[in-house]
C-alpha cells in the first residue's frame, strides 16, 4: 500500500492528541503473563495492531480463554495455571513480531510438549542464536534453519519442549527480547537463574513480574529468578500505558512543526524507555511532562512539546540499547537540526525489522539529505534542503511512519511504498496525521 503525502505548510498547531495507542512490549507481556495465572484479568488500553493480535491468537492456540473488544480496548483473559498451557494444533504463527516470537521460544521450551513457531519474511531473516545458546544452556532443545554463509540460527523453530536447569548467565549483548526469553524459561525451572545484562534494557518483564508476585528479584545489573511459583496479582484489572515510541513521531512533528504545541496524553515513561526525553531535551527540545501518574506497575504522564531550535549530537553508545526504537524518527529530526547526529555502537540496527543503518541512510537520501553509515552506526548532517520524494518502507513500520512525519513536517510531497506494515504497532496513525493536517 502506498500513502501519498500533499506538500502542505503546516504551523501554528495546537492540539491534544489522546489516541496514541497501548504500548506494544506491555500488550505482548500481557497476554503471556495473564495466560499463565488461573485468574479473570482484564488489561486496559491494549494495542490492537497486527503483532499483538498475534499474540493473543497464539495464546488462545495454547488454551487460554482470551476476549476482547477492539473499540473499548479491552482484553480479559484466563488462563490454566503456571503449567496449564496445551499443546498448540498446527505451527504458531507470530507474522512479524520479533518480540513475540523471542519472548514465546523462552516459554514454550519449558513445556511438555512440541511446538514450531514461523513467520514473516522478515521474521524469517531475524537472528535466534541469542535465545537459543542461554536457552539450550538451561536444557532447553530447539531447532532452526542454517544457512551457508551465516553464523547464525532462523525461523522457523522447532521447539521440543524440557524440564529447564538453572543457570548464570552473562549476556553478551544488552537485550530485552533476550532477558526475557531467559526470565520467561525460568518461571518453570527448579533453582535459580542469575542474569547479567551488559547495559540497562527495558525492563517491563521484571515489573509486570513483581506485579504478578513472581520469585523475582534484581540487583543492579543483574536478575535473579527462582521458578516453579504459581503467578498471582491482586489488582485484576490493569492499565497499559499508550507507547512511548508511538508517541515520539508526534513528539518529533511537535518540534520541528513553527509555532506548534501539542500535547499528547497518558504516554507510558518507564525509566528504562525515557532516554528519548532526556536526549531530545538535550538536543534543544521544550518538552514539559504534566499529571503524572503510576497505575499498578507503569508510570506515565502527559507530554507537552512546543516548537524548538534543534541541535544534533553524537548518542554515546551506553545510551543506545535504551533509544533502540527511536533511532528512525531521531534520523528525521537530525535532518531539522543544526550540525551533526552522530550513532556508534548500534549494530543491533542491522537485525530490527530492516537493517535499519541502511534504510534509515536510504531515507535520509530521499530526503535530499546527506548520511554516513559505518557497520555500527551513521551520521547525518543537519539543516537538509528538502525536495520531494518517493521511498520504500523497506517493510519497516517505523521507517514508513518516520518518512511520513519527516515529509510533512519539511511541507514536502512524499509517496512512500509497501505501508501496511505500519498495521504491526500503529494502527490509527494515519488517522491522527489526517487529522492534524485537516
Ligand atoms: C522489545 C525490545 C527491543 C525492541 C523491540 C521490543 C521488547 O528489542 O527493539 O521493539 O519488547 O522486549 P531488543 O531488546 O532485542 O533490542
Amino acid at each position: 500500500m502506498k500513502i501519498q503525502i500533499t506538500a502542505q505548510e503546516i504551523s501554528g498547531l495546537n492540539q491534544i492528541i489522546e489516541n496514541i495507542p497501548g504500548d506494544k512490549s506491555i500488550s505482548h507481556r500481557a497476554i503471556m503473563l495473564g495466560s499463565l495465572t488461573e485468574q479473570e484479568i482484564t488489561f486496559s488500553n491494549f494495542l490492537f495492531s497486527e503483532d499483538c493480535l498475534n499474540t493473543v491468537k497464539i495464546f488462545q492456540n495454547l488454551g487460554a480463554k482470551i476476549q476482547y473488544d477492539v473499540n473499548a480496548k479491552t482484553v480479559t483473559l484466563q488462563g490454566n495455571g503456571l503449567y496449564g498451557l496445551k499443546q498448540p494444533q498446527n505451527v504458531l504463527d507470530v507474522g512479524n513480531s520479533g518480540t513475540l516470537i523471542r519472548l514465546i521460544t523462552g516459554l514454550l521450551a519449558a513445556q511438555d510438549f512440541t511446538s514450531v513457531i514461523d513467520g514473516d519474511a522478515s521474521i524469517k531473516n531475524r537472528p535466534m542464536k541469542r535465545i537459543i545458546e542461554p536457552l539450550s544452556l538451561m536444557g532447553a532443545k530447539i531447532n532452526g534453519k542454517i544457512y551457508t554463509g551465516k553464523n547464525d540460527i532462523y525461523p522457523p523453530l522447532e521447539i521440543i519442549g524440557q524440564k529447564l536447569a538453572a543457570i548464570d548467565y552473562q549476556m553478551p549483548i544488552p537485550s530485552a527480547q533476550v532477558k526475557s526469553a531467559i526470565i520467561f524459561a525460568s518461571l518453570f525451572q527448579d533453582g535459580t537463574t542469575v542474569i547479567t545484562e551488559p547495559l540497562p534494557s527495558r525492563d517491563h518483564t521484571e515489573r509486570m513480574l513483581f506485579e504478578f508476585n513472581a520469585n523475582l528479584v534484581t540487583k543492579n545489573n543483574q536478575i535473579f529468578v527462582t521458578g516453579n511459583k504459581e503467578l498471582f496479582t491482586k489488582a485484576t484489572e490493569l492499565y497499559i500505558p499508550s507507547d512511548i515510541s508511538s508517541a515520539a513521531f508526534f513528539i518529533v512533528l511537535g518540534l520541528v512543526l513553527k509555532n506548534s504545541k501539542l500535547l499528547i496524553k497518558n504516554i507510558g515513561l518507564n525509566p528504562s524507555r525515557t532516554s528519548l526525553i532526556r536526549i531530545l531535551i538535550k538536543m534543544g527540545a521544550k518538552i514539559t511532562l504534566q499529571n503524572s501518574r503510576l497505575n499498578n506497575f507503569e508510570p506515565y504522564s502527559d507530554i507537552l512539546v512546543e516548537s524548538s531550535q534543534i541541535t544534533n549530537i553524537t548518542i554515546p553508545p551506553s545510551d543506545v540499547p535504551l533509544l533502540i526504537d527511536e533511532f528512525p524518527i531521531l534520523a528525521i529530526l537530525a535532518l531539522f537540526g543544526e550540525g551533526e547526529f552522530k550513532v556508534t555502537g548500534a549494530q543491533e540496527l542491522r537485525v530490527k525489522e530492516s537493517d535499519r543503518i541502511k534504510s534509515i541512510a536510504t531515507m535520509v537520501k530521499a530526503f535530499g539529505g546527506t548520511c554516513l553509515t559505518f557497520e555500527d552506526g551513521f551520521a547525518i548532517q543537519g539543516q537538509a534542503k528538502f525536495k520531494d520524494f518517493e521511498l520504500d518502507s523497506f517493510f519497516d513500520h517505523r521507517i514508513a511512519m518516520s518518512s511520513i512525519i519527516g515529509a510533512i513536517g519539511a511541507g514536502k510531497s512524499a509517496t512512500i511504498d509497501n505501508c501496511e506494515c505500519i498495521q504491526t504497532s500503529f494502527p490509527n496513525f494515519m488517522e491522527i496525521i489526517k487529522r492534524l493536517s485537516a
